[in-house]
């Protein structure tokens, strides 16, 4: 059984830097502002496998204002692929309007649960393409 709860700053860290930083320092997992956001988790067994936040920054796009950023969405490699991210990205989504930036890989994971690309894609130094996308209920 998976259940998704709220967790604190500092539980997402290592699953961000395994996943997302992976062969870069521990520091470069903690993000500027963690404190501030609400971190979200998705746990089978007591095990903490999918991790995302929300930052509150927003972005106003076409007149719509979208409040908080998802960032630092994350499965366990062990567990990609088998829908446990998207079921944590569907459980936050009534929080929205979110917008985030994509990785280029992750672009069909977010379109199938209904978020739309804005604009070009660009390229974040040393992490690689993005597609910036947004959500809304
Ligand atoms: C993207 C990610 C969070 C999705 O979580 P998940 O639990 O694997 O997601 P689901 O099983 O619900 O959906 C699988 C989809 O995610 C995407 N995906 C799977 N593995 C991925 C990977 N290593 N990197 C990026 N996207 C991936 C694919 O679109 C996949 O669809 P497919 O099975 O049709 O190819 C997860 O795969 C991951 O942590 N990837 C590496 C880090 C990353 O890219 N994070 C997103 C940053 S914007």
């Amino acid at each position: 059984m998976t259940h998704c709860t709220l967790i604190q700053p500092e539980q997402v860290i290592d699953l961000r830097w395994r996943v997302l930083r992976a062969g870069r320092p521990r520091e470069t997992a903690i993000f500027p502002g963690d404190e501030a956001a609400r971190h979200h988790g998705l746990w089978q067994d007591e095990r903490l496998l999918v991790v995302l936040s929300l930052f509150p920054t927003p972005l106003v796009h076409g007149g719509a204002n979208y409040p908080q950023q998802l960032r630092g969405m994350a499965t366990d490699p062990s567990s990609q692929g088998q829908g446990l991210g998207s079921i944590l990205l569907r459980a936050v989504q009534p929080l929205g309007p979110l917008w985030c930036n994509a990785r280029i890989r992750a672009r069909p994971f977010y379109a199938r649960a209904g978020w739309q690309p804005i604009g070009e894609t660009f390229e974040i130094p040393e992490v690689g393409p993005h597609q910036r996308m947004v959500w809304a209920p």
